[in-house]
């Protein structure tokens, strides 16, 4: 199967983690892809977000969420009295994938065999890190960092138990929020986010 592992330089330091990733050939995404986003934030972070991959907007710009689900993400941090500098932001799959459609270039999800050929990646920004916190941005972050039989929607908002980090909790991913259709629902919707990180906050307080 498809892996990052011999791309990942056993170094501890996060720079030199991420200079290497830009090189990575693990799998295929990298070849429709502009180029690597890793992970960036504060280097002695404790608390380390994780969203699914990047978007258009990320692999144009080289950074994680800094397009509209990074701009969802702020207002939720902000709201819940998080300081976005002082954390750590991620992905767990490091390479735009994307379908054509038309002019634009529609996101596509990451299947199993993509996010587990990254996955390298990751185990050592946490290794490196050793984050106080873990945030699960939605289902991708959440089974592949807590197994494939997590469920955001049942478990979102609560501590759950990992050799990963004293506390990891999930919630739902940004764009989940810019996809409801109505004002009301988005903004039921975004409350629940910022409910969830408020807990997430009260663990680092
Ligand atoms: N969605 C993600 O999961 N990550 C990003 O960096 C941007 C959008």
């Amino acid at each position: 199967p498809p892996t990052a592992a011999p791309f990942v330089p056993k170094t501890r330091s996060i720079d030199a983690l991420r200079r290497a990733a830009r090189g990575c050939r693990g799998c295929a995404l990298y070849r429709n892809a502009t180029q690597t986003v890793f992970g960036e934030g504060a280097s002695h972070a404790r608390v380390l977000l994780v969203g699914e991959q990047p978007g258009n907007d990320e692999d144009l710009e080289g950074r994680p969420f800094v397009g509209s689900a990074g701009r969802v993400l702020d207002e939720g941090l902000a709201a819940a009295g998080i300081d976005r500098a002082a954390t750590y932001v991620t992905n767990v799959v490091k390479h735009f994938k994307w379908e054509p459609s038309g002019k634009r270039r529609m996101h596509s999800k990451p299947n199993l065999r993509e996010i587990d050929a990254c996955f390298p990646w990751l185990e050592r920004e946490i290794a490196l890190l050793r984050p106080h916190l873990i945030v699960c941005l939605g289902a991708t972050a959440a089974q592949a960092l807590l197994g494939r039989d997590f469920r955001v929607t049942r478990q979102r908002g609560q501590l759950v138990a990992s050799p990963l980090a004293p506390h990891v909790v999930a919630t739902i991913h940004p764009s989940a929020i810019l996809r409801q259709r109505s004002h009301e629902d988005r903004q039921r919707e975004m409350d629940a986010f910022i409910a969830d990180l408020r807990i997430a906050a009260g663990l680092i307080a």
